[in-house]
């Protein structure tokens, strides 16, 4: 072994790590004694899949070696984040506000935006933040392991659903305990279940007279808009409000308290 794998940087790496070791040592010398202090996130990812460069992905093509001290050496758990994986189907307004939420955050990040939808604009609005996407079809989400697979390799810690129409399955449900939420725009158990969702909830209220709806934010279970409720949030209804305003006032309370909600539950996982 030559002198340089031998510093203290490297023998704590050891004690992290075990069994990487030798890549990472093969990598240092490589990397750092032979070649430019830059390097190609796609060839370190090659050098050792071990490397978690998924993070770095996201928006760099390439990371500094001092870069990947910091992260795998000096203390690889300090510089993990927590990741969220949003769902979505449609236009993703509450997906554009967490992103929004997150993107300076160093201890959470979106690391992913799914959707059953290929023409969501969801999908627009990650790549507008250079968060990858992924789009499935109703097989792969019943009858395969593909989307668990795809939550597993990024290290998801948390499922997010934010306008996300389908069922969640039970291997998802069973990979992610208590780990999944979604926001109901009513304050449930009124106006839940299946087929209630976007306008029909709003015009459901609005025939009903009500003066007061508001948001639910709640875990997920193997049934449409029944799990826990973590969260609520209320406001008035004016007898002249009409659906569009009432839509308006609801989302208002979504996007503000659902990436605070996630932010506090993240904490204690
Ligand atoms: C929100 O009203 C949310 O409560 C419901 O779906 C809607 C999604 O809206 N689950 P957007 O796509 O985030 O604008």
């Amino acid at each position: 072994m030559k002198r340089c794998y031998r510093g203290k940087a490297y023998r704590s790496y050891r004690i992290f790590t075990g069994r990487c070791l030798v890549s990472f040592g093969q990598l240092l010398h490589k990397s750092y004694f032979r070649a430019p202090k830059i390097i190609h996130l796609r060839k370190l990812d090659k050098i050792h899949p071990n490397f978690d460069v998924g993070g770095w992905l996201k928006t760099e093509k390439f990371v500094s070696l001092g870069a990947i001290v910091r992260k795998h050496i000096i203390n690889p758990s300090k510089n993990v984040k927590k990741r969220i994986a949003i769902f979505a189907s449609g236009s993703g307004s509450n997906a554009q506000k967490i992103m929004e939420y997150f993107k300076y955050n160093d201890q959470i990040e979106v690391a992913l935006v799914l959707s059953n939808n290929p023409d969501a604009y969801v999908l627009q609005r990650a790549d507008n933040f250079e968060v990858p996407t992924h789009i499935f079809d109703k097989h792969a989400f019943y009858k395969t392991d593909e989307v668990v697979d795809v939550l597993d390799r990024l290290h998801i810690d948390l499922v997010v659903l934010a306008g996300f129409l389908w069922l969640i399955p039970q291997n998802l449900l069973r990979k992610y305990p208590n780990k999944i939420i979604n926001i109901h725009p009513a304050l449930l158990p009124a106006y839940g279940g299946k087929g209630m969702y976007g306008d029909r909830v709003h015009q459901a209220i609005l025939d009903a007279g009500d003066e007061e709806s508001g948001i639910t934010i709640h875990f997920v279970n193997e049934h449409f808009d029944e799990g826990e409720v973590i969260y609520q949030a209320r406001f008035h209804i004016q007898p002249d409000d009409s659906l569009e305003v009432i839509k308006f006032k609801g989302q208002q309370l979504e996007h503000l308290h659902y990436p605070k909600i996630i932010e506090n539950l993240l904490k204690k996982i």
